[in-house]
């Protein structure tokens, strides 16, 4: 990619996407917790793309949001009647005519194409192309447009229902990704006619409309898994595991182990240092990080949590948003923290719930632990020094703090602030009765006795 050049996206997300039978727009459905149109737009991003035009359909405030949320700079163009994908980029005519170098046209419902393959469409129009569109070897072509190319050149793409037989047996796909000069789009897109079988302004005739011109068009080439479209939740699921089995890869070539790469699910954006360790059956949700060496034990789920080096997780721990682990913690088995601290070394091993809390480094926290965070109206913070010890089956009713070094008594309601260094002990007193076991014992046979 040659920095300095100019360079205009345009999405299209105009798609019914009525086979997914569902009341949420196709290209809002997720693949690893981002939306398809997420997806792409990442992915033109990341191919240098410093102007975007989203193309939605009408009555779309849905999908509006989330392109102002996802990308606040982008321009939205609505396309108020179907009429193919080339009357569908011509929506953005504005943009086009504002002179881009580049022109880059996705497919919102595309989600695996990597932002290196549109800086590779990008490169071919640097190296002189006009046109350069995407193509891939199809299993089974039934359906797509076919490359036609002579001498090295795409000469043409033919829509399945325009081709005839001989067209028909080409196994080189349009993929539907294309890259246009600049200088030339808008011109060449405003060229193209609708005298074909389905009666539809083509994208694809970029390339007949461009060679008629003498100028010349190239077709690359992806692997089909890199440009699968979703159109139903079947296809939704295979875009999914594509995108797993990806992650997966990138993970372990960046140095995380992976005991059962298969059974491991990663969100778009999780983040994962060297040396961390990943047992079977983990899922990550949105916007983790795990550093260095850290630990994740099997059937642990995390989401919004930062692990800190060397911490270790689980087994069967949930790291609920907020969780933020020093390095050396340890979150142990039935753990579930949410918007809460904990400190370097502190330890959290056995079957507890810490909410809304900063727990000091080295802290002990005892099995069964809770922070009582929630009275049904507000939520309040628990607070624990460095180094204090909570005892097995405490209740830590906040707003509490307790103190550095403090210790708390097993089975202990705590509702006072306790002292750094003192003992805290809040809960009935223990008594014993010499021989009352022995005496209720026999009083009780008697009884059972007399009743027959
Ligand atoms: C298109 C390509 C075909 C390619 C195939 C790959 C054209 C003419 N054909 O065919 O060569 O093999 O994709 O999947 O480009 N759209 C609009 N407005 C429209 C029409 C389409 O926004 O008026 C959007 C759709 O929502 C979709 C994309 O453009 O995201 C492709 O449209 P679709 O109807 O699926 O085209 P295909 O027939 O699959
Ligand atoms: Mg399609």
């Amino acid at each position: 990619m040659q920095p300095g050049r100019s360079c205009l996206a345009i999405i299209l997300a105009a798609g019914e996407g009525t086979r997914m039978k569902s009341r949420r727009p196709k290209v809002l459905h997720e693949v690893a917790g981002r939306s398809l149109l997420g997806h792409a737009l990442a992915a033109v991003a990341e191919a240098g793309a410093d102007s975007l035009v989203v193309v939605i359909g009408p009555d779309r405030p849905d999908v509006a949001a989330e392109v102002a949320r996802l990308a606040p700079h982008a321009a939205i163009a609505v396309q108020t009647e179907r009429k193919g994908t080339a009357h569908a980029v011509l929506a953005a005519r504005e943009s086009l005519a504002a002179g881009h170098d580049d022109v880059l046209v996705a497919f919102a419902d595309t989600p695996l194409v990597r932002g290196g393959t549109f800086a590779a469409l990008r490169g071919a129009l640097h190296g002189g192309a006009a046109v350069a569109a995407l193509g891939f070897e199809a299993a089974d072509p039934t359906g797509y447009g076919r490359f036609v190319v002579r001498d090295g050149q795409l000469q043409a793409i033919v829509e399945h229902k325009d081709a005839d037989e001989a067209t028909r047996a080409i196994t080189l796909c349009n993929a539907g990704l294309m890259a246009l000069d600049g200088r030339e789009a808008l011109s060449l897109l405003e060229a193209i006619g609708n005298a074909n079988a389905q009666g539809e302004f083509y994208l694809t005739d970029a390339v007949a409309v461009a060679r008629g011109r003498g100028l010349p068009a190239v077709a690359l080439t992806a692997p089909e898994s890199e440009v699968q479209g979703v159109n139903d939740r079947i296809q939704l699921a295979a875009a999914e595991a594509e995108f797993q089995r990806r992650r997966r890869r990138e993970a372990m070539a960046e140095g995380v182990t992976l005991v059962a790469p298969e059974t491991v699910f990663f969100s778009h954006d999780t983040r994962l240092g060297r040396d961390v360790l990943v047992e079977p059956h983990v899922v990550f949700g949105p916007g983790v990080t795990v550093a260095d060496g850290a630990v994740i034990h099997a059937f642990s789920h995390l989401e919004g949590a930062s692990v800190g080096a060397s911490a270790t997780i689980g087994p069967y721990a949930r790291l609920r948003p907020g969780a933020d682990l020093a390095g050396g913690a340890k979150v142990g088995n039935f753990v579930e923290i949410k918007a809460a601290k904990i400190g370097e070394g502190a330890k959290v091993n056995h079957l507890t719930y810490i909410g809304d809390a900063e727990i000091g480094a080295a802290a002990n926290i005892g099995a069964g632990t809770i922070t009582c965070n929630y009275d049904g109206f507000f939520k309040s913070k628990t607070v624990i020094g460095e180094g204090a010890f909570i005892g097995s089956n405490s209740a830590l009713v906040a707003p509490v703090t307790i103190g550095a070094g403090a210790y708390v008594g097993s089975g202990s309601v705590i509702t006072r602030d306790v002292p750094a260094d003192a003992l805290a002990v809040a809960r009935g007193r223990q008594i014993e009765r010499e021989g009352w076991a022995s005496a209720f014992r026999a009083a009780a046979m008697a009884r059972k006795a007399k009743k027959g």
